[in-house]
């Protein structure tokens, strides 16, 4: 009875404690998904091949942990939000608050996919590849195949994740100011977002094979930070033009 006059144990406040999991859940997996890619990945090719193998085995898997459940954390308590707030209630996904979470879900739910069914499955691999050379025994034959893949999604979360940051605080903070949306329009959005982002993904689950060069925006970090605020810029263009 005491509990159930606070303001926190209100679906309000349930919704802000969603939130707030969800910030600290974000926050773990994007940190350490810029943590694989900006300095991880470039100090590795940097490292002699005993010293690699031993972070292989004790500081990698560690990572991957805390990445690949943070990643769930994140869906989930993303969910709960949705849920708490009553968003799928009514007209929402035709607003331009709801056009904007659900261009961020579709980013967050293909990488979650990629972490999930890409970089964890392949990066088994790598880790398996480094207790065997450890233990004397001969390297995995698709060992560098795997970490081509597991690199090619890794890259791809990276750029869609530019824009997946931004709609996430735009749905409340500035969507609400667009124009209610028509049809056509919404149709318009969503056929030309849904297109170049399954082109994106289809690149990175189409990996080319080790000593094949790899498409531009996935070859070095810094074209994937261009890549994705390139991306960030076609979106908000086409909310002004379209909302
Ligand atoms: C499939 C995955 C995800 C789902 C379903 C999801 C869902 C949501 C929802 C429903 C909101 C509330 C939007 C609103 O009404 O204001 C939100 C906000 C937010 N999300 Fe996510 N999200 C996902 C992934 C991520 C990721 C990967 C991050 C990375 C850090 C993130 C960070 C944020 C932030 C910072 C907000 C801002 C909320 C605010 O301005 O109050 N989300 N998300």
């Amino acid at each position: 009875v005491l509990l159930a006059g606070l303001e926190i144990f209100t679906q309000s406040g349930w919704a802000m404690l969603s939130r707030w999991g969800h910030f600290l859940a974000g926050i773990t997996w994007i940190g350490l998904l810029y943590y694989f890619n900006f300095v991880q990945t470039p100090a590795f090719v940097e490292f002699d091949a005993g010293p690699r193998t031993e972070a292989f085995r004790k500081l990698v898997p560690r990572a991957l942990w805390w990445f690949r459940w943070a990643a769930m954390f994140t869906v989930l308590t993303g969910i709960l939000i949705l849920g708490f707030q009553e968003q799928f209630d009514g007209d929402y996904m035709k607003s331009p608050s709801g056009i904007s979470i659900f261009t961020g879900v579709l980013f967050g739910l293909i990488m979650f996919a990629n972490v999930w069914l890409v970089i964890w499955p392949n990066q088994k691999i790598v880790i398996a590849n480094a207790e065997a050379t450890a233990a004397g025994r001969d390297p995995l034959p698709n060992a560098a195949a795997a970490a081509r893949k597991g690199a090619c999604a890794s890259r791809t979360n990276t750029l869609f994740s530019i824009p997946l940051l931004f709609f996430m605080g735009f749905t409340s903070h500035l969507a609400p100011l667009y124009n209610t949306v028509e049809g056509g329009k919404r149709a318009t959005y969503w056929l030309i977002v849904l297109v170049i982002t399954i082109a994106i993904e289809a690149i990175a689950l189409s990996a080319p094979a080790v000593g094949k060069p790899q498409a531009w925006h996935i070859d070095k970090h810094r074209n994937t930070i261009i890549a994705g605020v390139v991306y960030w810029a076609i979106l908000i263009a086409l909310f002004e033009i379209l909302f």
